[in-house]
């Protein structure tokens, strides 16, 4: 039985990364999926990589997260295609690392709106349309461990997911009187284009680079695009209809504490 069967959801950042793992993933499922990317080629290649599915169950918007418009025209399309809205996976993101001490205030800001403001505004119009239909619905945002924890070097980064930790909390609060859940997944470093982007500036190899992030997870290695996916196929599904307001590591024991 599929586990996303008739759903529709809207997921953004889906052109690459963990975002088009989770489209891959929720159309194989049964969902809809309206793939929403600024970067529209990458969308439309999430589309095709979904292969005759993406007939009847895919779509694809360039959206920019920052922009109100762009995050309401995305749930709309998906309730025009599809009927409804059961699913937002808010996980458009941008790394951007810099020393605090050194960082310009346009990049502070720039992390702030594309990784906090971005769920907020798309969370908003969600919670909306899944408040309107009267069946609930749920929201997915992707955070961090760096949300988590301090981590050098990515202090703005880390300050926009501790943000989205707590807006997930606040919208698992206000959505469960209309039975839209909330929850958070918080990834460690996971094999994707943004581990280039966290490594930029850094005097180490990437072979280098990549031993230390692998030495910091006990597990032994960086998370994938599909650890992260099946996360997000759980707390999407009827299975995890009593679960709201959790902040789920998926790290591979990273934040369990010391030694491992
Ligand atoms: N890869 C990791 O190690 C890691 C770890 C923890 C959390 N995350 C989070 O996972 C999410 C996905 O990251 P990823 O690793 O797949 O990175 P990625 O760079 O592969 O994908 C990010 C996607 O977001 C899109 N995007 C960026 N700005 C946007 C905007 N303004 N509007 C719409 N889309 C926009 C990009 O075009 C891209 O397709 C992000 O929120 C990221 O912070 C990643």
């Amino acid at each position: 039985m599929a586990r996303l069967a008739d759903k529709v959801a809207v997921i953004t950042g889906a052109g690459s990364g963990l975002g088009r793992a989770m489209a891959l993933r929720f159309v194989a499922e049964g969902a809809s999926v309206l793939v929403a990317d600024i970067n529209e080629a990458g969308a439309q290649a999430t589309v095709e990589a979904m292969g005759e599915a993406a007939a009847e169950h895919g779509a694809f918007r360039r959206v920019d997260v920052t922009n109100e418009e762009d995050c309401a025209a995305a749930v709309e399309q998906a309730v025009e295609c599809w009927g409804r809205l059961d699913i937002l996976v808010a996980n458009a993101g941008i790394g951007t690392p810099g020393f605090i001490s050194t960082m310009e205030k346009q990049d502070w800001e720039r992390v702030l709106a594309v990784n906090l403001t971005g769920v907020f505004l798309c969370a908003k119009h969600a919670f909306r349309a899944m408040r309107a239909s009267e069946r609930g619905g749920v929201i997915l945002n992707t955070a961090s461990v760096a949300g988590m924890q301090g981590t050098p070097h990515l202090g703005a980064y880390g300050a926009s997911k501790a943000g989205v930790i707590q807006l997930t909390q606040t919208l698992a609060l206000e959505g469960a009187r209309y039975h839209i859940r909330a929850n958070a997944i918080c990834p460690v470093w996971a094999d994707t284009p943004m581990i280039g982007e966290f490594s930029a500036g850094s005097r180490a190899t990437p072979e280098e680079l990549r031993a230390r992030l692998v030495s910091a997870i006990p597990l032994g290695r960086l998370g994938t695009p599909d650890d992260v996916a099946a996360a997000a196929v759980y707390l999407a599904s009827d299975e995890a209809s009593f679960i709201s307001g959790v902040i789920l590591p998926v790290d591979g024991a990273h934040m369990a504490g010391h030694g491992g």
